[in-house]
């Protein structure tokens, strides 16, 4: 039997920020380290996915490289056989399972998609591009396409990810065992051993998700932020007048937001990091206590970065666009059978 594939992708639309590190990077590469052999592990890069919303696109060529040097200063292994990293933009089965997959899906369920509700309202109407509506139709078939069972997102994908799902079944239904559906979204926490889908919230406004694509970034912490400007956001972020620490979502979003970096970021559990903090009144030695481990983190992070070898990655990408061109066009092949076009 083949190996069950685990595989994420992160846009490089702007900077990584601490919200992509922690909800999609970190559970993939902890994957990678620890069981890769047993499964495939696909990391890659969705260059077409970029645009969907404006862009410099003079910058494009440049950030995907950044991007795939973070996936290798996370720790990524890419001297392993089973671990990939790839443009989505280097195997075009991406594009055409899409046209497929537009066809069988509705206006109506792309529609109700929250992000494309959330980010379309900021546009107006001749600004909001036709890529921006059908965009989880391409996630799924990036992921369809390599037949992968485990999917590493935050809470803001769960919905496409549950799309994806649909549509798999959908096509299953009317053509017989054709996609790998994957795993329902609860049992993908489970295997990646969470209650629930990660969402760190913006610093300056913690009802908000931290968003690379957030216009002032003055409460987002991106991965190539100065340790000591990164510290800064930290202490100056939006808190609340409880006047109490408390791992508390609802009521106490900042105070939260503040407990989960520090325990993500440090690698404690979150139970211990509560138990340290939970009841202590003084939010400033609180927030002293969590920039000094977000700024750490940078440091290290960071001369791990300046290390990284472009031509590791340049050969792995290489290699490794060839063998997911394979598997890829194996996928769409057996789509276009069943659908009447071979
Ligand atoms: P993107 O590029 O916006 O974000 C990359 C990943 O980071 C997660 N994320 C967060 N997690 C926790 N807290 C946050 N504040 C936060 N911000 C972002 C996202 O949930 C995501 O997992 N559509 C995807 C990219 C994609 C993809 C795929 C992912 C395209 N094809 C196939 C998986 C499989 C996206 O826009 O992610």
């Amino acid at each position: 039997m083949s190996k069950r594939v685990i595989l994420t992708g992160i846009r490089a639309n702007n900077d990584l920020t601490i919200g992509n590190y922690l909800g999609a990077l970190l559970p993939i590469v902890d994957m990678a380290k620890e069981r890769a052999g047993e499964y495939r592990v696909n990391l890659f890069v969705p260059d077409l996915h970029s645009f969907t919303t404006p862009i410099d696109h003079s910058q494009l060529q440049a950030q995907i490289m950044q991007n795939l040097r973070v996936f290798a200063a996370a720790g990524l292994p890419l001297d392993h056989d089973d671990v990939h990293i790839y443009r989505q933009s280097y195997i075009p089965a991406h594009s055409e399972l899409t046209w497929i997959l537009d066809c069988f899906t509705g206006m109506g369920e792309m529609g109700r998609m929250t992000q494309f509700k959330d980010k379309s309202a900021k546009l107006s109407e001749d600004r909001i591009s036709v890529g921006l509506f059908n965009y989880p139709v391409l996630m799924a078939a990036d992921i369809l396409l390599y037949n992968a069972s485990y999917v590493p997102v935050g809470e803001d994908q769960t919905q496409h990810l549950e799309f994806t799902r649909d549509i798999a079944t959908r096509m299953n239904n009317q053509f017989g065992e054709l996609l790998t559906v994957p795993l329902p979204v609860p049992k993908q926490h489970e295997f990646f051993g969470k209650e629930q889908g990660l969402r760190i919230k913006d610093l300056q406004d913690p009802t908000k998700k931290m968003s690379k694509s957030d216009e002032t970034g003055k409460g987002v912490v991106f991965m190539s932020d100065k340790p000591e400007d990164a510290a800064k956001k930290v202490m100056s972020a939006t808190t609340d007048s409880v006047n109490k620490i408390s791992f508390d979502p609802k009521n106490q979003p900042g105070i939260t937001n503040l407990l989960q970096i520090m325990a993500l970021l440090s690698g404690r559990s979150q139970q211990e990091v509560n138990a340290e903090w939970e009841g202590k009144e003084r939010y400033g030695d609180f927030k002293n206590a969590v920039a000094e481990v977000v700024s750490a983190f940078m440091l290290q992070f960071q001369s791990t970065l300046a290390t990284v070898d472009d031509g590791a990655i340049l050969q792995k990408l290489q290699h490794s666009e060839a063998v997911m061109n394979e598997t890829a066009n194996a996928t769409l092949l057996r789509v276009q059978k069943a659908v009447g076009l071979r």
